[in-house]
Formats: structure tokens, sequence, C-alpha cells
């Protein structure tokens, strides 16, 4: 069983060896934190407690299995909201004790990488992965379970955290990735030459907060000289300047480091645009690109039962005095 709560979606899977998912439920919150704009950690919190029993049930009714046959239990410990994170925590240390199997903490991060094992289950390592979630952008090595090397990694906002601060400028609700996605297929990617923060001649690191305030600025601009915005041209321009650099910097690190085959995982990784300009680049560099569909992309407890199977056959098992660590490090390799 694998149990996500990190932000704001309640997530429980139930997947066999890493890859027959029997069951993936998962209880979005997002009608309730849109009416702020973004997630209000305190109401995530209460809602995870809410719908976690539920959740639970649902999975393993979907399922079609009883608590008895699970072998154990994986749980995001860590990093995110820390109320959030706390139900996940508890419930599962609580289902592992009682049934007596094993527990296994997961790096939210982690997760996300181990979605592309759930559909390709037999990928070899190492494996080169870039990671856009809502919190993260980081290129990494995948050498085995737990072991990765950082290639590079966002300096300030994460790509999602761009999307989501822009769609919010424009007036679209959260989250603002997928509102900017539809709004961008009505406008012309060319029409406003946002900066693309390229960084120093070879580094595979990203900014996008630069980028983010150019765009407020254009707004802000334009409002007081009182001219009409085309908001589908901003999201267009936006969107275009984002896949750019990611794209870009990961073919550049795939041929850096003489691989042909790469993952995209994490929230922003079922943007339709990026999927298709990545896979037409990458095909050019004869390099194949593996992207979960966009279910596993966003916040699942499938991928986190995927990363804990894998931790269970290198024995990698957690205390049950495990916590929810809010700003959980990755630990990579030097
Ligand atoms: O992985 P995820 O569900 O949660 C985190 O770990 O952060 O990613 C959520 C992020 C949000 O910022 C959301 O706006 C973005 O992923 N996202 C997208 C799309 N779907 C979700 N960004 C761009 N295009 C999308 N279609
Ligand atoms: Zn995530």
């Amino acid at each position: 069983m694998g149990i996500e709560t990190s932000c704001d979606e309640t997530s429980v899977a139930i997947v066999a060896d890493g890859k027959e998912i029997y069951s993936n439920i998962i209880a979005s919150q997002i009608p309730t934190h849109r009416r702020y704009g973004g997630v209000v950690p305190e109401i995530a919190s209460r809602k995870h407690v809410e719908n976690i029993a539920m959740v639970v049930d649902q999975a393993l009714q979907d399922a079609k299995i009883s608590l008895k046959d699970l072998n154990g239990i994986a749980v995001t410990r860590g990093p995110g909201l820390v109320g959030a994170l706390l139900v996940g925590v508890s419930t599962a240390k609580a289902m592992a004790y009682s049934l007596n199997v094993p527990l296994l903490g997961v790096h939210h991060l982690m997760g996300h990488i181990y979605a592309t094992f759930l559909e390709h289950p037999g990928i070899k390592l190492p494996l080169l992965c870039l990671v856009v979630s809502g919190g993260h952008t980081s290129l990494i090595q995948l050498e085995s379970y737990g072991r990765m090397r950082l290639l590079g990694q966002t300096r300030d906002d994460a790509a999602g955290e761009a999307f989501d601060k822009v769609a919010r400028a424009l007036g679209l609700p959260y989250p603002g990735g997928p509102e900017i996605e539809e709004l961008a297929r009505k406008g012309d990617p060319q029409a406003i030459d946002f900066p693309r923060a390229w960084l120093e001649k070879g580094s595979l690191d990203f900014s996008f907060s630069g980028l983010k305030s150019s765009v407020l600025n254009y707004l802000n601009r334009a409002g007081q000289k009182g001219l009409e915005i085309n908001k589908a041209d901003v999201a267009a321009s936006f969107q275009q300047a984002i896949i750019d650099v990611l794209v870009t910097k990961a073919v550049t690190a795939a041929e850096r480091i003489g691989t042909k085959q790469m993952a995209v995982a994490g929230g922003v990784a079922a943007n339709s645009a990026l999927k298709e300009t990545i896979k037409r680049k990458a095909g050019k560099a004869d390099l194949e690109v593996l992207i979960p569909s966009p279910i596993f992309c966003t916040d699942n407890g499938a991928m986190i039962a995927c990363a804990g199977y894998y931790a269970l056959l290198e024995g990698n098992k957690s205390p049950l005095e495990l916590n929810a660590v809010p700003n959980l490090p990755m630990d990579f390799l030097r």
C-alpha cells in the first residue's frame, strides 16, 4: 500500500511488485483550496484527517483485497506540509504496527521518479530524470534505489510554482499549470519574448523567478497604460519560455552523460506542450523519453507504493519512530 498526503491530495494505492496497479484512489482537495487561490495548510491537514480512512477502505475495496493481504505500507515522509504529512505517516505507522508488516518512509521526490517504473518496470539504471513539480525542478541521475546524483536544480522557484504564480496574476484558478496549458492553446507562443535564464555556460541549474517577474511586470505595465492584454498570448509565451529551458537543459544533460533514455516526472510533466517538445527534441538526439500517464505525474499513492516496493527489495525499512519531515533533504551522491 502506498499513502500520499504531502499536499492537497489524499491518495492511497495498492500496487503489486511495483507495477501491477490494483487501485489508486485520489481524493483531491482542489475545489476546497481554490477559493483561497492556493493550498491552505491547516485546511489541508483537516481534510486529510476527514478523508484518510475512507480512502484506505476504498483502495482495498477497489483492489478486492483485505488488510491481511498487504506486505508493506509505504508513505510519503517529506518534504511537504507538516500537518498534512503527519496524517499519512500516522496512518501508515498504525497500519504497519497492527498488521506487523514493514513500514517504508518514502521521499516525495523519489516517489515522483519511481512513477516512471509503474509503467516501465524494466527500465535499466542508471536513469536520467527531469523532475518538475510544484516544489522541485531537478535533473537527477538515479543510480540505484536511494542513490542519486544531482546534475542541476532550480536556484529559486520550481517550474510548477512559476505556473501557479503566473496563473494567479492572470486571474486563473489554482492549480495554475493545467489552466495555463488550456489558455495557451489559443495563444501565440512567439507573441512576447519573455526571458530564458540559461545561467552560466554549461550550467544545468534552472531559475524561473526572473521569468515570473517579467510576466508580472508585463501585466502591470500594460495595466497602467490601459492597454488590452491578450491573456492567451501571455500564457503561451510564458509556457514556451519554461519549456525551452527545461527541454534544452534536459537534452544537454543526456548528451553530456551519454545516455539514450530519459524520464520526465512530477506534476508539470502532465503538460502536453512540454511532452510534445521534449519528445521531438529528444527524438532528434536519438533519445527515448519516458513520461508517466498524467494520473501518475501529479501526486498519487501508486508512485509511493512503487518506490516503497523498491525500498523493500533493498531492505530499506523504516522504524516505527518514523516522523514527518517537512523540509526533508535529498541525500545526493557527490
Ligand atoms: O507533483 P505535483 O502534483 O505536486 C508537487 O509535488 O508539487 O505538482 C503540482 C504542480 C502544480 O504547480 C501544478 O500547477 C503543476 O504541477 N501542473 C502543471 C500541469 N498539471 C499540474 N503544470 C503545467 N501543466 C500542467 N498540465
Ligand atoms: Zn508531488
